[in-house]
């Protein structure tokens, strides 16, 4: 999760995913955790409500609602939450770029183990693709082992520590990042219904 400072703006544009999909290492799945397919869809401003109820409630520095409404309408970000019956049960986003950049990922406790945040980092990689990126990177707290994992699972690798960047906990942040030609064919999402509404895409 990337520790907030860095100003957003810009314009919202919309994409809209149905993620139906297996995302990755999900064939190797049986056995493992039953899936719970979401909906996808650009996050609005009315759904910031139960974001931040979820934000605050998994981050000890969370994100003010006002970084999210700042995010909104950045003309380079997406963000994007997860529906289970009309419900928020996640949220995710990304800076778009050459090298573009994961700012958040989150699941509500009640609905983890299910493939919601393989569904959402599949979403946001198939957008950097998308999007032309090269690379893809991210920080994670050192100490959040269950996050690296499902990076590692994705193909991220830590390339680099920052240091105390979680200023509040001086906490350092491990720098993790994957090579966007890595994203084979194989591993991209197998959605059913995956429209991008963006003119620039
Ligand atoms: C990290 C997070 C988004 C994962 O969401 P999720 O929907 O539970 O993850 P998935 O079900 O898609 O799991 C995918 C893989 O991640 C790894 N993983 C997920 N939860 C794990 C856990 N508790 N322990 C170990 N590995 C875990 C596993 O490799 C898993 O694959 P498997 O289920 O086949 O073993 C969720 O735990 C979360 O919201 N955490 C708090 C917020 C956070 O830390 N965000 C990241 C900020 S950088």
């Amino acid at each position: 999760m990337q520790a907030l400072g860095q100003e957003l703006s810009g314009e919202r544009k919309g994409e809209i995913a149905v993620a139906d999909s297996a995302a990755s290492g999900d064939a190797k799945m049986t056995g493992g955790p039953r899936k719970l397919t979401v909906t996808l869809l650009p996050m609005t401003a009315t759904d910031l409500g139960e974001v931040d109820a979820i934000e605050r409630d998994l981050f000890p520095s969370p994100w003010p609602r006002k970084a999210f409404l700042r995010a909104l309408k950045s003309r380079d970000t997406r963000f994007f939450t997860a529906f289970e019956s009309g419900t928020v049960v996640g949220y995710a986003g990304m800076r778009l770029g050459d090298s573009a950049h994961i700012l958040n990922i989150a699941v509500h406790r009640d609905y983890r183990r299910r493939k919601i945040g393989s569904q959402m980092l599949a979403l946001l990689l198939d957008l950097a693709v998308r999007h032309g990126a090269r690379c893809v990177t991210l920080e994670v707290r050192s100490s959040n082992t269950t996050a690296q994992s499902i990076y590692r699972k994705f193909g991220f690798a830590p390339v680099a520590v920052r240091k105390g960047y979680y200023a509040r906990e001086k906490e350092s942040a491990i720098v993790m990042a994957k090579e966007i030609g890595k994203w084979a064919a194989s591993e991209r999402p197998r959605a059913t219904e995956q429209r991008a509404l963006d003119p620039g895409v």
